[in-house]
């Protein structure tokens, strides 16, 4: 038995395990070419050193999110006592609805979290220019587009701050990490002061998650994933759990720690061949985006605004729920690397009612109804894919 994973992760192999003297913030500063990184424990991390580095100089409490987007984002600023205002998405599209977010800006407004959804780049135009109107600072999540670019820049470099993610999974992991960066030379020295308050080293959970990281590089691996993903995705669909099956059953406890120096050799290896494995699933993703997007009746998300993304999965937007799950019903239990991204909008989340301002979001709530995702791991093969593009075509139509 074999088993795809829904996104496409940079496999590790063994000689990663070893470390090679490899250094990696120095490398990830060369890949991106950006003058610094700071390494954090996840992305969440990333998003709360930014956003207790920020509140520290503005009295405004709200933080602008799409009302799409990992309910790690909004646990992340209830986590800093700030308040998440949700911002409709454009019809069909991950991008917030400009007329929307234009109304939503005022002089409380202390960031907007512009995301770069599952490698795609956003559009950041309104949002600088509003940013720049009010005063209000820009995060970029880039946590599913390390290696993304929007005109050139790497997406994360664009706004006042930004941060990948390196959970596992991802394009390069470390089982949980994140990366942290900004052009600010002076923001980056505040970023660095505030992790080393909030966020020490803490010997039980880098035990835990270098036993996790080894756990993944040992089952990363078609042969692997039945057991590693396949068994509890399946185990809670049966129970139709779905929060659970894709992973999106977060609590308030984020974890807020370093990351220690045998986790960060395993990725400074795992980076070198990540060129290679961006290059290679790109190749591979602008052949199969031809082929899904010539499927009547739906729509694959693309690159527009000059951006360059990377390609984790597709993103396919279906005609409606109905056909979404009728898809879905004959995909995601076999193990060819069709899933759903978030289960719901972020108003739909048990965990996150009541907490959130703003939760009339009706686009967001079609695109979570319509849409799955098909990985492009570089293990689905030709025949796999050509039997999903069956079963979505006659689903759509
Ligand atoms: C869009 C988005 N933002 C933020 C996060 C949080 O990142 P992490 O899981 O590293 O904390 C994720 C996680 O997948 C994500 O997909």
């Amino acid at each position: 038995m074999r088993e795809v994973p829904p996104t496409a992760g940079l496999p590790l192999v063994w000689r990663d395990l070893i470390p090679a003297g490899h250094h990696l913030e120095h490398d990830l500063a060369d890949f991106l070419q950006v003058p610094e990184v700071q390494i954090t424990c996840s992305g969440t991390a990333a998003q709360i050193i930014t956003l207790r580095t920020i509140q520290r100089e503005s009295k405004r409490r709200k933080v602008i999110l799409p009302a799409y987007t990992c309910p790690l984002v909004a646990l992340a600023v209830l986590h800093c006592g700030l308040d998440p205002v949700l911002c409709d998405l454009a019809p069909g599209h991950f991008d917030f609805d400009p007329v929307k977010l234009s109304a939503l800006c005022d002089d409380d407004t202390l960031a907007i979290v512009a995301t770069h959804l599952g490698g795609r780049v956003a559009n950041l135009d309104l949002i600088l220019e509003l940013a720049s109107d009010y005063g209000i600072w820009v995060l970029e999540d880039a946590a599913q587009s390390l290696g993304a670019t929007w005109e050139g820049q790497p997406v994360g470099m664009i706004g006042d701050a930004g941060f990948y993610s390196m959970a596992v999974g991802k394009g390069l992991t470390t089982y949980e990490g994140g990366i942290l960066l900004t052009r600010d030379a002076t923001l980056r020295t505040q970023l660095k002061s505030t992790a080393a308050d909030i966020a020490p080293f803490k010997w039980n959970w880098e035990l835990m998650r270098s036993v996790e990281l080894l756990g993944y590089a040992a089952l990363y691996q078609p042969w692997g994933l039945p057991l590693a993903y396949g068994l509890p995705l399946r185990r809670a669909l049966k129970q139709g759990h779905l929060i659970e099956a894709v992973g999106d059953d977060f609590s308030d406890d984020i974890p807020l720690h370093q990351v220690g120096s045998w986790r960060k050799a395993v990725g400074a290896n795992a980076l070198k061949r990540l060129p290679d494995f961006i290059r290679n699933t790109g190749a591979r993703a602008s052949e199969r985006l031809a082929r899904l997007s010539a499927i009547p009746g739906i729509s694959v998300l693309t690159d527009t605004w000059g951006g360059q993304g990377t390609w984790p999965f597709f993103m396919v937007l279906m005609p409606n729920a109905r056909a979404r799950d009728a898809a879905l019903a004959r995909l995601w239990e076999s193990g060819q690397g069709v899933s759903r991204l978030y289960i719901h909008a972020l108003p739909d989340y048990p965990y996150l009612q009541g907490r959130l301002i703003n939760t009339d979001t009706p686009c967001a709530r079609d695109f979570a109804s319509r849409m799955l995702t098909v990985s492009n791991s570089l293990w689905l093969d030709d025949d796999a894919f050509a039997r999903i593009l069956t079963e979505i075509a006659s689903s759509a139509s």
